[in-house]
Formats: C-alpha cells, sequence, structure tokens
C-alpha cells in the first residue's frame, strides 16, 4: 500500500540543520496493523506526518498506491487526506463548539453525498464506538475516553484505507487506553489498514509489528509472533 524509499527530513534553522529522518525504509501493506516505538524525539510523529502528507520528506520517495506522492501538489494531497487517510491524536483534536454528531461528520467534509447518508454514516460512526448515546454533547462535556472514542468515529466515518494514529492512548488512564486499542484491534481484524505511534509495549503488542526508531532511524522491524 505504501512505501517509504530513502526518506529523509531535516530542520534547517539559522545556524543548526536538524535531521528528524533519515534513510527511512518502510514498506506497509494492505490490512497490516504496525506500532511505532522509540524515546522523544527519535522521529515517530516526523514519520507519521509524513505518511498522512502533513509534513513533506526532505528526500528520497513515498509511493502511495504505487504513486511517487512525495512531490505531489497540495490540492492533490488534500484530496488524498480526505479520500484515504483517517487521523487519531494524542489530544483528540474535537472542536468544542460543535457537538460530537457535528465534529464526526466533519470527517465527511466535502465528500459529494448527499446530507441523508452523510447523517446514517456518522450514526453508524458513532454506534461502532459505543457513543451515539452522546451525539448532542459537546467535547467538553465527554470524558477523555469518549472523546478519543469520538475522535476515531471521525477518523473512520469516510472509510479511509490507512489509519493514522500518533499516541491515541497517550493522555488516557489504563482503562479508557484498553477500550480503545480494542476498538483499533476489531478495526483492523476487519481490514483498516493501520499505522500507531505508541510508548506502550502493551499496546505495541496488540499491533501485529513493532517497528523501532532511533535517531530518525528505524532500528528493527519485527513480527509478533502468532
Ligand atoms: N518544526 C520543527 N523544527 C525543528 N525541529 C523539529 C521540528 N519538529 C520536530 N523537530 C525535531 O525533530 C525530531 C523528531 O521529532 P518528533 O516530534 O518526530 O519526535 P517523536 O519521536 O514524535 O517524539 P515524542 O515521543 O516526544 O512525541 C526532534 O529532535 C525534534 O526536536
Ligand atoms: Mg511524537
Amino acid at each position: 500500500m505504501i512505501q517509504l524509499q530513502d526518506v529523509s527530513r531535516t530542520y534547517a534553522s539559522d545556524e543548526i540543520e536538524t535531521t528528524a529522518l533519515g534513510g527511512i525504509e518502510l514498506a506497509v501493506e494492505a490490512g497490516e496493523f504496525v506500532a511505532i516505538m522509540g524515546p522523544s524525539g527519535c522521529g515517530k510523529s516526523t514519520l507519521l506526518n509524513i505518511l498522512g502528507t502533513i509534513d513533506r520528506p526532505s528526500g528520497g520517495r513515498y509511493l502511495f498506491e504505487g504513486t511517487d506522492i512525495a512531490r505531489a501538489p497540495e490540492g492533490e494531497l488534500a484530496k488524498l487526506r480526505r479520500d484515504r487517510l483517517g487521523f487519531i491524536f494524542q489530544s483528540f483534536n474535537l472542536i468544542d463548539e460543535l457537538t460530537i454528531a457535528e465534529n464526526v461528520a466533519l470527517g465527511l467534509a466535502y465528500r459529494p453525498m448527499s446530507s441523508r447518508d452523510k447523517k446514517e454514516r456518522v450514526a453508524a460512526a458513532m454506534d461502532r464506538v459505543g457513543i451515539a448515546h452522546r451525539q448532542r454533547h459537546h467535547p467538553y462535556q465527554l470524558s477523555g475516553g469518549q472523546q478519543q472514542r469520538a475522535a476515531i468515529a471521525r477518523a473512520i466515518v469516510g472509510t479511509p484505507r490507512l489509519i493514522l494514529a500518533d499516541e491515541p492512548t497517550g493522555n488516557l488512564d489504563t482503562e479508557n487506553g484498553a477500550q480503545v486499542m480494542d476498538i483499533l484491534e476489531q478495526l483492523n481484524a476487519d481490514g483498516s489498514t493501520i499505522v500507531m505511534v505508541t510508548h506502550s509495549p502493551a499496546h505495541a503488542d496488540i499491533a501485529k509489528r513493532t517497528v523501532h526508531m532511533l535517531d530518525g532511524r528505524i532500528l528493527s522491524s519485527a513480527r509478533r509472533a502468532a
């Protein structure tokens, strides 16, 4: 599905150049569930942002379903994000002024679809993560776990090909973190491809493969024993 070839990302300031990523080789097949681990500052979020086309590589190639998109025009990337990617962040990133249902519907923004179809899809996504009863509430009225489940509903409502999650359980207690991991595991079992950054070895174990990073490089990639 995706392939990074010799991808690098450097940040240049007045005097120092920071290499956030260097020589990254990574392929993810459809249906995989990959966990990315490594110490703070090793480049995990940078890598995930490049996969999500929120950031661009400084060098190398990024093949998405066969097409090199490392230097694709922004409009093309925006369309790819809209139609094929779903994002989940550590801090939920819900909009407080909107209800939960409206937040979830943002995952369908600009999709050519009748409002009735959108409503049905939003309802199904909220149902799937167990927050249907909170649809008229606002994010600040929900617990952290409920907010993250709403964010997952927003990420999956457009049936993305690839789900990218940056420390999705980072702000949650054990119980709510486990619930979020159950949902991700189920989504993967149903065919979603997932790449997830995590600091939790237990949560990485739920993924089918763990990629370890250090200092902007990939150290190892190991599949979970069956
Ligand atoms: N906008 C930026 N300008 C300069 N350097 C940056 C910028 N963004 C990230 N970096 C640097 O790139 C490196 C990788 O950062 P990144 O956020 O990818 O780390 P991370 O592995 O996600 O860490 P954490 O576990 O703390 O989230 C760090 O050294 C960071 O300081
Ligand atoms: Mg990070």
